[in-house]
């Protein structure tokens, strides 16, 4: 293949990465992650990715959405800063928001869209996963815009992005990973048994970190919440994506799991990489 070569990401390379509080720290250095998740039809979409970010240590999450996913945020997150939408609604004016995670179970109709149109013309990182990859799919120009893209699909997203039969996707992946970050313009997570990031420019990493037992509903809403903690805590797209790959696989190396304990799972597993590097080992 052509370009540069792909490296393998180590709990060594992912530590000295991770933003770590200091006593100057306050919740807004820390990162305010904005979540527009979840509608009428998947509300657990919603609560795992604001759980994804909070329990990665985001300084606060904002989420905005419709009444149903509201209510089951506000239930099991009484952390989150709540921005209630009417139906067909943009979001307008949230504040101090660094980054965005946009799609999880956002449905793909036209109010999905109003939602999506109003977040990728914000002027912070967006990290674009599931429904809100569909809506891309359909109206690439929608990834215009100045302020960095990070795009988490799975292989089955990734080939509608870039009409490529899913199986020519997956018997190669590494080519393809590098061609979306290069047409795209963006960073690239492709999700699968290993997963892959992709920024032009920049080797491919690999990271090996994971399990099977992975493969259940909702890990993938968690894995954009806890990637779009690490962009508002001020990792660039490449960084964030690979230290949210290698966590959240170690928080998913044990099962039968649900989506619900890699949530539960991400304190411990990134306190432990942090008291790795204070040990120097
Ligand atoms: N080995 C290791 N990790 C795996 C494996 C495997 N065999 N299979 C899946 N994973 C990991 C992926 O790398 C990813 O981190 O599990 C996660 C699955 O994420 P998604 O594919 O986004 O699945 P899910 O969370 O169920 O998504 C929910 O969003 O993408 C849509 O179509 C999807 O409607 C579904 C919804
Ligand atoms: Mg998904």
């Amino acid at each position: 293949l052509p370009g540069p070569e792909a490296t393998a990401l180590t709990g060594a390379d992912v530590a000295p990465l991770l933003p770590r509080p200091d006593a100057g720290s306050d919740k807004y250095s820390r990162g305010v992650v904005g979540v527009a998740a979840g509608s009428h039809q998947y509300t657990g979409a919603a609560v795992l990715a604001v759980g994804g970010a909070i329990r990665a240590g985001a300084g606060m999450v904002r989420y905005a959405g419709v009444a149903e996913p509201v209510a089951q945020v506000r239930a099991r997150w009484p952390e989150a800063v709540i921005t209630p939408l009417e139906p067909g609604e943009g979001i307008e004016e949230v504040g101090r928001v660094q980054a965005w995670v946009l799609g999880p179970g956002l449905g793909t109709g036209p109010e999905a869209l109003a939602v999506a149109r109003s977040v990728l013309a914000s002027d912070v990182p967006v990290l674009v996963d599931a429904d809100a990859l569909t809506l891309v799919s359909r109206d690439r120009s929608l990834l215009r815009r100045a302020a960095p893209v990070l795009i988490t699909p799975h292989a089955g997203e990734l080939s509608r992005l870039l009409d490529v039969p899913r199986a020519r996707i997956e018997a190669r992946r590494l080519e393809h990973v590098r061609r979306a970050a290069a047409e795209l313009g963006v960073t690239v997570l492709l999700k699968g048994s290993t997963t892959l990031v992709a920024q032009e420019g920049r080797p491919v990493r690999v990271n090996l970190t994971g399990s099977p037992w992975l493969a259940t509903g909702g890990t993938g809403d968690v894995l954009a919440g806890l990637a779009g903690a690490l962009l508002a805590g001020g990792l660039d797209g490449y960084d964030a994506a690979s230290c949210a790959a290698h966590l959240h696989g170690i928080a998913g190396r044990h099962g039968p799991l649900a989506a619900w304990d890699v949530v539960e799972a991400l304190p411990s597993v990134i306190r432990s990489l942090a008291d790795r590097l204070r040990e120097g080992v």
